[in-house]
């Protein structure tokens, strides 16, 4: 018999199949057993009752614990009570794997049992849900830019300088004395990579050493960074609008159930696939926070009560451009004519969940990079590479990153990053 998976039962009504999965639950009343059972695939009940299951089977239905692993045949048969349409007769059942004493009950556990439990965690109903959007929104990162002819370009992880400032680095040892760092962001080598094949994107994980303690921080995160050649700063935040709208757009369409099962009502994030996201410059949302009585001096950077506050006005993601070019990187091209600004943006997500992209135009001019690079106390021969991208054939260039974490935490609408990502990496939890 050939086995058939919780999500494809639907298509098998009437016939009899075999179906290899785990226990999530039971309750037996008389003569019958229900059985919660799931695959990976899905949740299913099965029912077992003494007359047409006989009494060995029955026996052992009633016995199975918590999380075993069981190979059950039955019969499919539809049930429009249930939430998958269908219910399993249960004809015949083996137990392939026992479980004694499984440690995540029914009953209520507080965060910190579920994540020092955390391998286990996975194969409950929240999380599996969300893991199912992550691998949704990964794929859909792949198909964005693949339609529109960028190519993936992988970024080492071991790096020799700072891109994003020095405070937040995790350094290693190499090889006898020689240091490195862990990658805080791709983008120097996107950078590369674009000049040599146009548009290109970096997907991966991301290290940085966040002394903060929140609920938007991870030691490890992936970033996906697509970097383009010829692509000035308004195209730019084009480019993020059109992206940000197609990874929910397809989250919507396709994984609408895990939305369901989370709780997340999709009237939140409609908005969001329509694009058109509202733009706005440093300069006025400083005139918005004030209105808000959360006064900032011109020059201060947003906090994450800031962008709470900024991101919670609109229905979709907020863009904040230009920027005190004092509160961001040194690879940003300033603003023209005004070099106290920079042609950079910031994407906020709303609800709360805050920034979700960071991006910019880069400094394509020599003399001015060298300068930047002078003023921010960065060494030099590091950057010789990154200068040789301007000696040869320079061209204005952009590119962002967007934290993959933030934006499922948004999309998914849980509280904490630590939720939607398989094993969380934070100063209070390196286990399991
Ligand atoms: O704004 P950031 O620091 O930008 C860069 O790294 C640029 N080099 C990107 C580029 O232009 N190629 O980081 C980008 C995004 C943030 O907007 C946020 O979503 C996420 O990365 N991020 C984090 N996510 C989880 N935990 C952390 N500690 C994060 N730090 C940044
Ligand atoms: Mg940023």
């Amino acid at each position: 018999m050939i086995p058939v998976r919780i999500a494809d039962l639907p298509g098998h009504v009437g016939a009899t199949v075999e179906l290899r999965g785990w226990l999530t639950g039971s309750r037996s009343s008389g003569k019958i057993a229900f059985l919660q059972l799931r695959d990976g695939s899905g949740f299913v009940q099965a029912v077992a009752s003494h007359a047409e299951a006989g009494t060995a089977t029955f026996d052992l239905a009633r016995a199975l614990t918590q999380e075993s692993a069981v190979r059950v045949r039955g019969e499919v048969r539809a049930d429009p009570r249930s939430p998958s349409g269908v219910e399993l007769f249960v004809r015949e059942l083996e137990r392939v794997g026992s479980s004694e004493e499984y440690p995540i009950t029914p009953k209520e556990h507080g965060v910190e049992f579920l994540m020092e439990h955390r391998h286990l965690h996975l194969r409950h109903r929240a999380p599996w849900a969300i893991m199912r959007v992550r691998d949704e929104v990964e794929r859909a990162i792949h198909d964005f830019f693949a339609t529109r002819g960028f190519v993936r370009f992988d970024a080492p992880f071991f790096m020799p300088t700072a891109v994003e400032g020095t405070t937040n680095l995790f350094e290693i040892d190499v090889l006898d004395d020689q240091k490195a760092y862990l990658s805080q962001s791709g983008q120097l080598y996107a950078e590369a990579g674009a000049l040599a094949l146009g548009a290109v994107y970096t997907f991966g994980p991301t290290f940085r050493a966040e002394k903060s303690k929140t609920r938007r921080h991870l030691l490890e995160f992936w970033m996906v960074e697509p970097e383009v050649a010829f692509l000035e700063h308004e195209a730019n935040m084009q480019l993020q609008e059109d992206f940000v709208a197609y990874l929910v757009g397809r989250v919507l369409e396709r994984r609408a159930a895990e939305l369901e099962l989370l709780g997340r009502d999709p009237r939140r994030l409609e908005p969001t696939a329509g694009g058109g996201f509202p733009r706005i410059t440093y300069d006025e949302a400083l005139v918005l926070l004030s209105e808000a009585g959360e006064p900032l001096a011109w020059g201060d950077d947003f906090g994450a009560p800031h962008e709470t506050l900024l991101g919670e006005r609109f229905d979709r993601p907020l863009i904040i451009e230009r920027y005190p070019s004092a509160v961001k990187a040194f690879y940003m091209e300033p603003v023209p004519g005004d070099p106290t600004r920079a042609l950079c943006d910031d994407v906020i997500a709303p609800e709360g969940y805050g920034e979700i992209i960071g991006g910019s135009q880069r400094i394509h001019d020599l003399a001015l990079l060298e300068q930047r690079i002078a003023e921010h106390d960065l060494p030099r021969e590091a950057f010789d590479w990154y200068l040789d991208l301007r000696r040869y054939g320079s061209v204005p260039h952009s590119g962002f990153g967007l934290g993959l974490e933030r934006t499922l935490a948004w999309i998914t609408g849980v509280h904490h990053l630590r939720e939607v990502i398989p094993f969380p990496r934070m100063l209070t939890r390196m286990h399991p």
